[in-house]
């Protein structure tokens, strides 16, 4: 790495909970925009990554699927991230997904903010979320514990403007600092194999800055970014640190959860990257190549 200058850098939050409790409507309200409406079933099914100007500051978020199904994906979901709010709805209470994202957090050492959903209805009973999270060791600050519960509604809107700030709260006590100015490394959030695109991936720049253009070795595939989005599907030509973007270029899909580097010369990156595919006959004859 080229020696830069630390700067703060924009939290990561992981929102997770039980399905349906309302952690994609809740990003919707605060992006403004209808994901969980066009979502199959109303199902998460992935892990959706996404930078936003809060107003309050910026911050990066990682949805994640409350289904049953998905406990691999939560768990990546919390290794990867500064801060998890943990989405309770409040006319449900703690249920089996809850306790999991509880017990996710608490593994990785992450600090939890709870969102206490779905005010707005009629049989609402946030004051039994607090117990029931109490009873779980998860003891929120007005009973003398340290984690912050705020009541919010996806729906109306209620109590949002607090939990960012109860967010950017959290974010500030971590102090989180990256060097921009750096080659990017970081995370990859998931990839696909788009029909016409070819390899797409999810990755989330942890520090330095990634370029289109780099040549980037993530887990075990290689390539040259030849393409960035953002979220929107916008094309961006670099990303800095806390910031998730979708490359295309890489000559595979990398697992979920893997690493990834920039380096600097694209035959040490396919070397590396056959070495890693166990591919070690075609290393020998690169060498020989050479
Ligand atoms: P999974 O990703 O499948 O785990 O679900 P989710 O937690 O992302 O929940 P989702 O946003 O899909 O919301 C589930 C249902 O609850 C939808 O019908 C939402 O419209 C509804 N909902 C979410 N938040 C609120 C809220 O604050 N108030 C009310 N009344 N309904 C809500
Ligand atoms: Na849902
Ligand atoms: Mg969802």
């Amino acid at each position: 790495d080229i020696a830069g200058e630390q700067v703060e850098r924009a939290p990561v939050v992981t929102v997770m909970g039980h399905v349906d409790h309302g952690k994609t409507s809740l990003l919707d309200y605060i992006r403004e925009t209808r994901v969980a409406a066009g979502e199959s079933g109303g199902i998460t099914q992935h892990i959706g990554a996404y930078h936003v100007e809060t107003g309050h500051g910026m911050v990066s978020f990682l949805d994640t699927p409350g289904h049953a199904a998905f406990t691999a994906m939560r768990a990546r979901g919390a290794q990867l991230t500064d801060i998890v709010i943990l989405v309770v709805a409040a006319d449900d209470g703690v249920m089996p997904q809850t306790e999991e994202a509880v017990n996710h957090a608490k593994a990785a050492g992450v600090p939890l903010v709870i969102a206490v959903n779905k005010i707005d209805k009629e049989d609402a009973d946030p004051e039994r979320v607090k117990n029931e999270l109490a009873q779980r060791d998860v003891l929120p600050e007005e009973w003398g514990g340290d984690v912050q519960f705020v009541n919010v509604s996806a729906k109306t809107g209620e109590g949002i403007d607090a939990l960012l700030d109860a967010v950017l709260l959290q974010a500030e006590i971590l102090e989180l600092k990256a060097i921009p100015e750096a080659s990017g490394r970081g995370v990859v959030v998931e990839s696909r194999l788009d029909k016409g695109r070819g390899p797409v991936a999810t990755l989330l720049v942890q520090n330095g800055t990634l370029r289109q253009g780099d040549i980037v070795l993530a887990g075990l595939q290689y390539g040259r970014v030849r393409a960035m989005l953002d979220e929107n599907g916008k094309p961006v030509k670099e990303a800095g640190p806390s910031i998730p973007v979708e490359i295309l270029g890489l000559d595979g899909t990398p697992g979920a959860g893997d690493e990834f580097t920039v380096v600097s010369n694209e035959k040490k990156a396919r070397e590396v990257a056959l070495f890693r595919q166990g591919k070690y006959r075609e290393v020998k004859l690169q060498r020989q190549q050479q």
